[in-house]
C-alpha cells in the first residue's frame, strides 16, 4: 500500500526544485498509471523533472516504480544465458536486424523487445514488417519457445511491460518533455529491466541525428542507465556511438532489411559491420560467452541460418522479394570533390517525409520509401553522378524530401577528418 499524497504538492515541491520523496514518487506512478493523476498533472510533473532535475536515488526509485506498474518476464527457465542491445535511437541503425542473429548463434539468447518508429528515427518493427507474412505480436509463451528453439526474437513488448512507461512516453512526446535525461533513463531501463534480459548493451546515439547532440549530455546520459542496470542486477555497460553521419548506405524500411541480409551474406557497408560486431563483443562478454568469436561466426553463415530461422518462427518468408517503391528520384553529386558530410538528421527527416515514418502514432508507413546513399564521407565524387536515390509511393512527397536535404552534405577539395564510429565506452 503506497502513502497518499496529492499531485499538486508532488509538483509544487519538484517546480521549487526540491526532491521526491520514495513514497511520493510510488504515489504518483502508480495514480498516474491508474487514472487518478490526470495528463494535466503528470504534464506539469514531467516539466518540472526536465527544467529541475533529478537525482540518482529519485531516478532508481521513477524507474523502480515504473517496473512495478506492470509484469515482469523471467527467461530463467532458457538452456542459455540471455544479452540485449537497446540504441537511443539514430538514422539508417538497422544494426538489431543483423545483432539478434549473430548473438543467437554464437550461443547467447536475445530477448529483443522493440518498437515502432516516431519522428525521424526509424523503428526496428517497422522494418521487419516489410518482409511479407512477418508478425510483430507474440504471446510470452511464444516468445519463450524461440528464444530456446531460434535463440532469438525481436518482437512488440506486450502491453503488459510497464504500462506506466507507454502512458507517459506517449504525454512527453506531444509535450516537449521527451529530452528530460531522468526520463529517458527510466523509460529504456524500466522497459529492459522488467524484460529480465540478464545483461544489457546500451548503444547511445551521439550528433545531430540523434536525441542527445552533445558527448557530455550523452554520456550523462549513459553512466545513469549502467547504474540503473547495475543497480537492478543487470550486467550493463554502454558504447556511445556516432550519429552526426547515417550508419550505412540506406534509411528506410525495406531498404534497411536489404542492407542487414547483406551483412549477414558477408558483405554490406563496413560501419554497420563494424557497429555489429562491436556490440556482439559486448554482448558476448556480458553474457560470458567472450570465448567466441563473431566475426568467424558471421562469416560461416551461422548468423544468416539464425536470421532466416528467427524470420520463419514469426510468419516471415526469408526468401521473399522485399517491396519496392514506385517512384524514385536521382539527386546528383553538384560539384566534383571529397564528400565531407552527410548529416544524420537530413536523411533521417528526408526518409520521414519519403513516408517511411509516421507524423503521430497509429499512423502506417511505407515499406519501400526511403533514402540510400551511393557514397559515404570520404568518398570521392564527380559532379553529376548519383549520390541519393529517394524512394516514395507518393512523388508528391519528393519536395518536402528535398527541401530536408538541403544543406545536408559538404562536398569540398578540403582534408577529411573521419570521427571514429565508437566514441566511448562505460561500464
Ligand atoms: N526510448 C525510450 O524507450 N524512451 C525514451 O524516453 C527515449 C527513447
Amino acid at each position: 500500500m503506497t502513502e497518499a499524497h496529492d499531485a499538486v504538492e508532488v509538483i509544487v515541491a519538484k517546480r521549487d526544485g526540491g526532491d521526491l520523496s520514495d513514497s511520493q514518487i510510488d504515489w504518483v506512478v502508480d495514480a498516474y498509471t491508474g487514472g487518478s493523476v490526470t495528463d494535466e498533472q503528470m504534464s506539469a510533473l514531467a516539466m518540472a523533472i526536465l527544467l529541475n532535475g533529478m537525482d540518482r536515488r529519485e531516478i532508481a526509485r521513477w524507474t523502480a516504480a515504473m517496473i512495478a506498474s506492470g509484469e515482469r518476464m523471467d527467461f530463467s527457465s532458457l538452456s542459455r544465458p540471455t544479452a540485449d542491445k537497446h540504441s537511443t535511437g539514430g538514422v539508417g541503425d538497422k544494426i538489431t536486424l543483423p545483432l539478434a542473429p549473430l548473438v543467437a548463434a554464437c550461443g547467447v539468447a536475445v530477448p529483443q523487445l522493440s518498437g515502432r518508429g516516431l519522428g525521424h528515427t526509424g523503428g526496428t518493427l517497422d522494418k521487419l514488417e516489410s518482409i511479407p507474412g512477418w508478425r510483430a505480436s507474440l504471446s510470452n509463451e511464444e516468445m519463450l519457445a524461440q528464444l530456446e528453439g531460434v535463440g532469438a526474437v525481436i518482437c512488440a513488448a506486450g502491453a503488459g511491460l510497464a504500462p506506466a512507461d507507454k502512458k507517459l512516453y506517449a504525454l512527453r512526446d506531444v509535450t516537449g518533455t521527451v529530452e528530460a535525461i531522468p526520463l529517458i533513463a527510466s523509460s529504456i531501463m524500466s522497459k529492459k529491466i522488467a524484460e529480465g534480459t540478464g545483461s544489457l548493451v546500451l548503444d547511445v546515439k551521439v550528433g545531430t541525428g540523434a536525441f542527445m547532440k552533445e558527448l557530455d549530455l550523452a554520456r550523462e546520459l549513459a553512466e545513469t542507465m549502467v547504474a540503473l542496470g547495475t543497480d537492478a542486477g543487470v550486467r550493463t555497460v554502454a558504447l556511445l556511438t556516432d550519429m552526426s553521419t547515417p550508419l550505412g548506405l540506406t534509411a528506410g524500411n525495406a531498404l534497411e532489411v536489404r542492407e542487414s541480409v547483406e551483412v549477414l551474406a558477408g558483405g554490406g557497408p563496413a560501419d554497420v559491420v563494424e557497429l555489429t560486431l562491436a556490440l556482439a563483443r559486448e554482448m558476448l562478454a556480458g553474457a560470458g560467452r567472450e570465448d567466441v568469436d563473431p566475426a568467424e561466426v558471421l562469416s560461416s553463415g551461422a548468423a544468416m541460418d539464425s536470421w532466416r530461422a528467427m524470420i520463419s518462427a514469426q510468419g516471415g518468408d526469408p526468401d521473399a522479394t522485399l517491396p519496392t517503391a514506385r517512384e524514385q528520384h536521382v539527386v546528383t553529386a553538384p560539384a566534383s570533390g571529397v564528400l565531407t558530410r552527410l548529416d544524420a538528421m537530413a536523411v533521417g527527416l528526408a526518409s520521414w517525409r519519403l513516408g517511411a515514418g509516421r507524423a503521430k502514432l497509429g499512423d502506417g508507413v511505407q515499406a519501400g520509401a526511403g533514402v540510400e546513399w551511393h557514397a559515404r564521407p570520404g568518398d570521392t565524387v564527380t559532379e553529376g553522378q548519383p549520390l541519393l536515390t529517394l524512394h516514395t509511393d507518393e512523388p508528391e512527397r519528393f519536395d518536402r524530401a528535398l527541401a530536408s536535404l538541403d544543406g545536408g552534405f559538404d562536398i569540398s577539395e578540403a582534408a577529411y577528418h573521419p570521427t571514429p564510429l565508437v566514441l566511448d565506452r562505460i561500464g
